[in-house]
């Protein structure tokens, strides 16, 4: 771990300009450098970079950051790496944090048991030299025609027939029976141990960063009792969830191509590769998990599954592919002819023949399910309507809004249903969702107390406005330190910071965006305990959604046209009217959240009226007419700052 004053001094030490060249020829234009956005193929430059506030923005793909940010993103390093790498790149020694015991010990451990899979990795593989790996292993290997580059590539290996060899061998180089079983390698009994993958042949699991994490065992007997593949248990070095067998070997050539190929085994990765394809992994007989995605997303976003054309394996698999669809990738399948895999299917074909082959062949996914399921319900009206709202829901978790509509379009014609009723639909679950979540993530709303301001009675807070939300943001951001001058007020102290913070707090509302709620918490917390705010502060934020949206915002386009219009330079935009603007903002605000409760309360009234709740009635009249009344001064106030202006 890198302890935090280091990282504040790479953070010094990052020239952003210095950093990014390295990647992207950047030119001067006024205070800023320009370039061609090495995230998309502009022909215009609109990547900017900002040496005054340390941060990049690139307005062609919306990514920005600072060089932390743009490492991650442009050479796919974690964050830790980033920071190595600007550590080395400025001789920065790196002081890591100091451990715990406990640390220490976990730190060992795992240390410990990636030296024992290393030291297996070597063993098995050494053994396919021996006479018993050359009669068995390498037999069977060279049967199903793998070549001897593609083998060393995966490390491939056979562990011996003879019940404990591995684990006699192991613990006579000193490695501890303890790791050995915790590994998995060794299996232990009350009065016996031995050898979990015996008269296997083995495939070494590699994390990410190129370490043996775990092992796959094929056997090579035909019996059915004995099970095909064994598999390393859990361990503190294996996740079963969070690895994609082949990542290790495939990620440079997912990236270089932007496209991930999933397949089912461990033979098919291998064959594919064989086959001069890259860029696959295996999720090895599981059904992809959350954290393989995410692993997928940090390279492409676009993933092609491939499967052999078993029915019952396809239809198990839809139901994993909505969490792919929810995080925004996109999902292509592709079914082989009848009776092949992958494995199969890569023999004799070149690398050209095989993805001319996906590229011909290949389905979106919505598309594909749609036409898989839909002979089988055609005349049962219920089925059908049950595969209408199955495709809907799935359509319902992407969370691109065009991507959404293209499919809802699609969608409606092979299933004959009328796109607008297919839209409602989708609507509802994603209002549904989203109201869920707003539900899970706010409190009950607090008492209020009057002051100056035209005030918004505290129980109708955490309305959805976007738009008011950001505005405020934007000025705190921006405009924070700045002393805001109102003519009506007699604090001409206030800063804009200030300003708001009382006018939110007083009326008690709440973001409904947790980015911005955050941002608002943090500006409180800063200001009340009597420091200044800094753009940095948040342009440089450890929360990445802080990040990306503060650079969003003080980088935002409406600056930007702005400014190009003044010779390309980066000027910040003037708030010379911030007395106007501010209160404005705060009451139009005010105004959105007061209008919603208002309709919520009339509707509320109806319903008691028809019930014939007098009292009730009475109660939400009362509550009604108080509202209406702050409703007519933030009215009056906005017409009034609005004439102003
Ligand atoms: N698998 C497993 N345990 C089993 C069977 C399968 O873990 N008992 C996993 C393995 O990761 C395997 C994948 O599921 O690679 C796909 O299974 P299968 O198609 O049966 O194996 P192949 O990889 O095709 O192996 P082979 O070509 O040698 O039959
Ligand atoms: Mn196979």
């Amino acid at each position: 771990m890198i302890n935090q004053e280091t990282i504040n001094q790479i953070f010094e030490a990052a020239d952003i300009v210095d950093v990014i060249s390295e990647f992207v020829t950047l030119k001067k234009s006024g205070t800023n450098y320009k370039g061609l956005s090495p995230f998309t193929d502009e022909k215009t430059a609109s990547f900017m970079v900002s040496p005054a506030k340390g941060i990049f923005k690139d307005f062609s793909s919306g990514k920005g950051g600072n060089a932390v940010g743009f490492l991650m993103e442009h050479e796919k390093l974690s964050y830790p790496e980033a920071l190595r790498y600007l550590a080395r790149k400025y001789n920065i020694e790196i002081e890591e944090k100091e451990l715990t015991a406990e640390d220490i010990q976990q730190k060992n451990e795992r240390e410990s048991l990636l030296a024992v899979t290393q030291f297996a990795q070597k063993y098995f593989t050494k053994q396919l030299e021996t006479a018993e790996g050359k009669a068995i292993g390498m037999s069977y290997l060279r049967q199903r025609g793998y070549r001897e580059d593609i083998l060393e590539k995966f490390q491939i290996g056979y562990s011996p027939e003879e019940r404990k060899a591995f684990t006699t061998e192991a613990k006579k180089q000193g490695f501890k029976q303890d790791y050995l079983v915790k590994t998995g390698l060794t299996i232990e009994k009350e009065d016996y141990i031995f050898d979990r993958f015996a008269g296997r042949v083995i495939f070494p699991i590699h994390s990410l960063s190129g370490n043996v994490a775990g092992f796959g065992g094929r056997t090579l007997k035909t019996e059915k009792s004995i099970a095909k593949y064994l598999n390393s248990p859990e361990s503190d070095i294996y996740h079963k969830s969070k690895i994609l067998y082949g990542l290790f070997q495939a990620k440079k050539s997912i990236v270089n191509s932007n496209r991930c190929f999933l397949v089912e085994g461990y033979t098919d990765v291998i064959a594919l590769h064989q086959a001069g394809v890259e860029n696959v992994v295996s999720s090895s007989g599981t059904a992809l998990t959350e954290d393989q995605i995410r692993l997928i997303k940090r390279f492409t976003e676009n993933i092609t599954i491939i499967y052999d054309g078993d029915e019952a394996g396809l239809k198990a698999s839809f139901r994993g592919i909505d969490m792919v669809l929810e995080q925004g990738l996109n999902i292509k399948v592709l079914l082989l002819p009848d009776g092949e895999d992958p494995d199969s299917f890569a023999k004799g074909r070149s690398s050209g023949d095989f993805i001319d082959y996906i590229n011909k062949n290949e389905r979106d996914f919505i598309t594909f399910k749609t036409q898989v399921l839909l002979p089988e319900v055609q005349n049962d009206p219920i089925k059908r309507a049950g595969l209408i709202t199955d495709i809907v829901r799935s359509v319902s978790v992407i969370p691109d809004g065009i991507k959404r509509s293209v499919y809802l379009k699609e969608c409606s014609i092979l299933l004959a249903v009328d796109e607008k009723v297919l839209y409602a639909e989708v609507n509802k679950i994603r209002r549904k969702k989203l109201e869920q979540s707003w539900k899970k993530q706010r409190p009950e709303p607090a008492p209020t107390i009057a002051i100056d301001q035209p005030r918004v009675p505290g129980f109708v807070k955490n309305v959805y406005s976007e738009v008011e939300e950001r505005e405020i943001i934007y000025f705190l951001l921006k405009f924070g330190n700045q002393e805001l001058r109102i003519s009506s007020e007699k604090n001409k102290e206030l800063s804009v910071a200030q300003f708001i913070i009382r006018e939110i707090l007083n009326d008690d509302l709440e973001f409904t965006n947790l980015v911005y709620k955050q941002i608002f918490e943090d500006v409180r917390n800063i200001i009340e305990s009597g420091k200044e705010i800094t753009e940095r502060m948040f342009t440089f934020h450890e929360n990445k959604e802080i990040q990306d949206l503060s650079v969003d915002i003080v980088t935002s386009k409406y600056e930007l046209s702005k400014v190009w219009k003044r010779k390309e330079s980066y000027v910040e935009m003037p708030g010379e009217n911030l007395g106007v603007e501010v209160p404005k903002s705060l009451l139009l605000y005010k105004m959105k959240v007061v209008n919603f409760a208002l309709t919520g309360m009339r509707k509320e009234l109806q319903e008691t009226e028809k019930n014939g709740d007098i009292e009730k009635t009475m109660e939400i009249v009362g509550r009604l007419s108080n509202l209406e009344r702050s409703k007519n001064l933030i009215s009056k106030e906005i017409g009034e700052r609005i004439i102003l202006q």
